[in-house]
């Protein structure tokens, strides 16, 4: 078993020894840790390596499930299962789990893409839980308590619920509520958290994360908001009353490379140890900046920020112009690249390079461009309509493979869900 120290290393120790013997090199990858080109650093070849000598041991020496499990121990979770294809393979491997307990499956209407290719592959049939829509917004509210509770009275046979928290713009439902509700009607609760790790940290008694808030699988995104490399994620079992953890595993199994990037493993297990050391404070300095930033763009003439609860996330909407116009003037003239923008509003991510200066800038260029009066308007500022939830007359797994033979037909057979924000607009099996 690990040691129970949160800061040992069990992947980086275990590449150090292989690295030190300077072994020849008779495995792949093919590249035996010599580069190609002179652009990616030699560094980076040396430490990607396959399943060499010490992590081909099986069971719970291995190197991999230690550092899972003291990863596990330090947030307080039964099991926290790394993942190198984003959060998108542990929502498939969530949904796979899922088969174990129904057919049916309760999802918020504003689930991320990824959890309806979950729904197509474990052949679950979906149950829609509206959520609020604010069009003058463009985006989605939060989980509607009593339409939980509505659509669970009216569905037996249920395996589960899927609940997006915090949204892609920052929204975060009260999971504990939600963890409640599904729990006294023992079905279990499965929070997309891509967008909310950094929630573990922070010190505002009104932010929860998922895990403290009694949902059974909670899935994150390391590279979203912990400051890991792009693609690495955790799916964290927070107890096993509905799941084992050979329930997980054999579900991720199916939907994983089975050659893992030690480059995101070291990440994940190096970024445990990062937030072991500085138990977060750093995102409560961060959580100061990113307020005063709030309050500071609030006071701009013409210029509203969403109320949302991520600290780390700040949508706003000008009176004069598009999100789209406003991004590209903050692009082409002030070199401001934001994470996204619609019709209406535009969201930026306060993220590690958030300082002081990056905070004066922003504000002083957002000043500027909602004053201008020559900045070209290409797009008009539109409400953004509620996305349509058609009634079902297919299973979303029997249209999407039906969709490889006959297309015409009455009900729609692709997945239609435009990444960012990742909603779907059309989903297999819906009335056209
Ligand atoms: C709400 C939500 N869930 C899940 C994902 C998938 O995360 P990843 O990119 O780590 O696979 C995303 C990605 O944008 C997302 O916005």
């Amino acid at each position: 078993m690990p040691e129970n120290n949160s800061l040992t290393t069990p992947i980086l120790n275990t590449l150090n020894e292989y690295l030190l013997k300077k072994p020849v090199r008779m495995h792949v990858p093919f590249h035996s840790g010599i580069p190609n080109n002179n652009v990616l650093p030699e560094e980076l070849y040396k430490l990607d390596i396959s399943e060499v000598s010490g992590y081909d041991i099986e069971g719970e020496d291995n190197p991999i499930y230690q550092s899972e499990k003291i990863t596990a121990n330090f947030f307080g979770v039964e099991h926290s299962f790394y993942l190198t294809g984003g959060a998108s393979v542990g929502l498939l491997a969530a949904l796979i789990a899922l088969k174990k307990h129904g057919e049916k499956v309760l999802l918020l209407r504003n689930v991320h893409k990824s959890i309806i290719n979950g729904v197509i592959l474990a052949e679950l049939e979906p149950v829609w839980v509206e959520v609020d829509f604010l069009s003058e917004w463009g985006i989605f509210s939060k989980v509607n308590l009593e339409s939980l509770k509505e659509s669970i009275k009216n569905n037996s046979n249920i395996s589960g619920c899927v609940i997006v928290s915090p949204t892609y713009e920052g929204v975060i439902s009260n999971v504990c509520e939600i963890s409640d509700i599904c729990h006294e009607n023992n079905i279990p609760l499965i929070v997309d958290e891509a967008h909310g790790a950094h929630l573990f940290f922070l010190n505002e008694k009104n932010l929860k994360s998922a895990i403290q808030s009694k949902a059974d699988i909670v899935i994150q995104s390391w590279h979203k908001s912990l400051g890991a490399l792009t693609q690495s994620g955790v799916l964290h079992l927070t107890q096993n009353q509905f799941f084992t953890y050979n329930d997980i595993k054999r579900s991720l199994d199916l939907v994983s490379s089975t050659s893992p990037s030690f480059l995101l493993l070291l990440s994940l297990e190096l970024t445990r140890k990062h937030l072991v050391q500085t138990q977060g404070t750093y995102f409560n300095g961060l959580y100061f900046n990113s307020v005063h930033c709030k309050n500071e763009l609030n006071k701009i003439d013409g210029i509203e920020c969403f109320q949302n609860e991520d600290p780390f996330k700040i949508y706003l909407k000008s009176k004069s112009f598009s999100g789209i116009d406003f991004a590209y003037s903050l692009y082409k003239d002030y070199s401001i690249e934001i994470e996204s923008a619609n019709n209406i509003g535009l969201l930026m991510l306060t993220g590690v390079s958030f300082n002081e200066e990056v905070m004066k800038n922003v504000i002083g260029a957002i000043k500027e461009i909602s004053v201008s009066r020559d900045m070209p308007r290409h797009v008009s500022v539109d409400n953004l309509a509620e996305p349509t939830t058609n009634k079902f007359k297919k299973t979303p797994r029997e249209a999407f493979f039906s969709g490889f033979k006959n297309k015409s037909v009455d009900y729609e057979y692709e997945v239609n869900a435009p990444c960012p924000p990742g909603y779907v607009l059309k989903i297999p099996g819906t009335k056209k």
